[in-house]
C-alpha cells in the first residue's frame, strides 16, 4: 500500500467539496465517489458510468455514529455488525432518512451504508467531512456498468481515466486493494436479516454475531445491481470449467486461442492453442484479492476464450463462486 498522500488527500477533498469527481481506493475496490448530499454530483457518478438511474449507491461514512444521520431506524443488529467489522468490508441495508435522497438509493425507502478501512479512504472522509462527522461519500465501484471492477489504479486509467481526456477530476494512487472484491451487503432493513451479495466477511460470521441465519436476498429483495445475472464480465467470453472435464475441455476447443486461469497442476500440458497461462491462487483470500486483476489480464490476451478452473467448494469461497458465476454468464 502506498503512504497516504495528504496534499493529494487535500485536492481531492475539494474537488468533492465543489461537486467533483474523485476515483479512490477502498480494502475492496477502488470507488468513484461523489458528495452524497449533492444530487447533481451524484447523478454525475451515473453518467460517467453509464449506469442505469434506479441503481443504489453505497453511502459511505466514517463512522457508525453516522448511522443515525442516513437511516431512520437503526436495529440493534445494525449496531453490533456495526461495531464487529466497521471500518471494513460490510455495507448494511437500512430504512433511509430523509437526508438519503432518490438519486442516491434508487428510489427505494432503504440506504446501503459502510464505513471503509482503507487508509486513504479514510484520510478523503475525514478530510471531507471536517467538522461535521456525518458527512459522507458515495461511492460505487469506479468502472464502467457490467466491466470488470477495479483494484488498481491502472485499471481506473484504462477504462474512466482522467479529465480532460477520461472522465473523473481526480484519480488518487493508494496502491493495489487488499480485499479485490467488493463488500458483502447485508440486509436488515425487514426482521430477517438477508444476504445481497456475498464478500469476504462471510455469511457464517454475520450469523455468529447475529446468533440468527441470514438466508440469501429473495428475488423481489430490493434490488442490487451486484446480483443482476451478467456483470463483472470481461469483454471475452468466459467458461467455467470443473477440474476433472479441464483437459478434455481444451482438447474440444483444439484450434480456438484460449487464456486460462487454473492450478498449476492443470497447467502443465503445452498445446500452443493457449495463448495466456495464470496461476488460481489456492486460498480463498488471495483469489479473491487477485481475481479481477487476473480477469483484467486474462482479458486482454487477445484469446476467444477464457477457461477457468472452478475452484474449491466451502463457506470461504463463497464469494469468489459468485463473482466468477457473474464474469460467466456476461461472456
Ligand atoms: O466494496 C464496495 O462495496 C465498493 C466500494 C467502492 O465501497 N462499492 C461497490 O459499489 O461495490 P457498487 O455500486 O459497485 O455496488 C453496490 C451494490 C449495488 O449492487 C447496489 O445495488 C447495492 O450495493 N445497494 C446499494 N444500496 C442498496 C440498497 N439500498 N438496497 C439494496 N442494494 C443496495
Ligand atoms: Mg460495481
Amino acid at each position: 500500500m502506498h503512504p497516504v498522500d495528504s496534499a493529494a488527500i487535500e485536492r481531492a477533498a475539494r474537488i468533492l467539496a465543489r461537486g467533483g469527481l474523485v476515483a479512490f481506493p477502498t480494502e475492496t475496490v477502488y470507488g468513484l465517489g461523489a458528495d452524497a448530499d449533492d444530487e447533481a454530483a451524484v447523478r454525475a457518478i451515473f453518467a460517467a458510468k453509464g449506469r442505469p438511474a434506479d441503481h443504489p449507491v453505497i453511502v459511505h461514512v466514517l463512522e457508525a455514529a453516522a448511522l443515525d444521520a442516513w437511516a431512520r431506524e437503526v436495529p440493534e443488529s445494525a449496531r453490533r455488525l456495526a461495531a464487529t467489522f466497521w471500518p471494513g468490508p460490510l455495507t448494511l441495508v437500512l430504512k433511509r432518512s430523509p437526508r438519503a435522497k432518490d438519486v442516491v438509493t434508487g428510489g427505494q425507502d432503504t440506504v446501503g451504508l459502510r464505513s471503509p478501512a482503507h487508509p486513504w479512504a479514510r484520510a478523503l472522509l475525514a478530510a471531507f467531512a471536517g467538522a461535521d462527522r456525518t458527512k459522507a461519500i458515495v461511492a460505487p465501484s469506479a468502472n464502467s456498468f457490467g466491466r470488470i471492477s477495479p483494484t488498481t489504479v491502472a485499471h481506473v486509467r484504462a477504462d474512466l481515466g482522467e479529465k480532460p481526456a477520461g472522465k473523473v477530476d481526480l484519480i488518487l494512487d493508494g496502491g493495489a486493494c487488499p480485499v479485490g472484491i467488493e463488500s458483502t451487503i447485508v440486509d436488515l432493513s425487514t426482521g430477517t436479516p438477508r444476504l445481497l451479495r456475498p464478500g469476504i466477511v462471510t455469511r457464517g460470521e454475520l450469523e455468529a454475531v447475529l446468533g440468527v441465519p441470514v438466508p440469501d436476498a429473495e428475488r423481489d429483495a430490493p434490488r442490487a445491481s451486484g446480483r443482476l445475472e451478467s456483470h463483472y464480465a470481461p469483454r471475452t467470453p468466459l467458461e467455467l470449467v470443473d477440474p476433472a472435464q479441464f483437459a478434455a475441455r481444451i482438447n474440444a476447443l483444439r484450434g480456438h486461442r484460449l487464456a486460462v486461469l487454473a492450478p498449476p497442476q492443470a497447467l502443465l500440458d503445452r498445446t500452443r492453442d493457449v495463448v495466456l497461462r495464470l496461476i488460481a491462487p489456492a486460498q480463498p483470500a488471495d483469489y479473491a484479492r487477485r481475481l479481477y486483476a487476473l480477469l483484467h489480464e486474462l482479458d486482454a490476451a487477445g484469446a476467444e476464450r477464457i477457461l477457468v478452473v472452478r475452484p474449491p467448494f466451502g463457506p470461504a469461497w463463497e464469494a469468489v463462486h459468485d463473482r466468477l458465476r457473474r464474469a460467466q454468464s456476461g461472456g
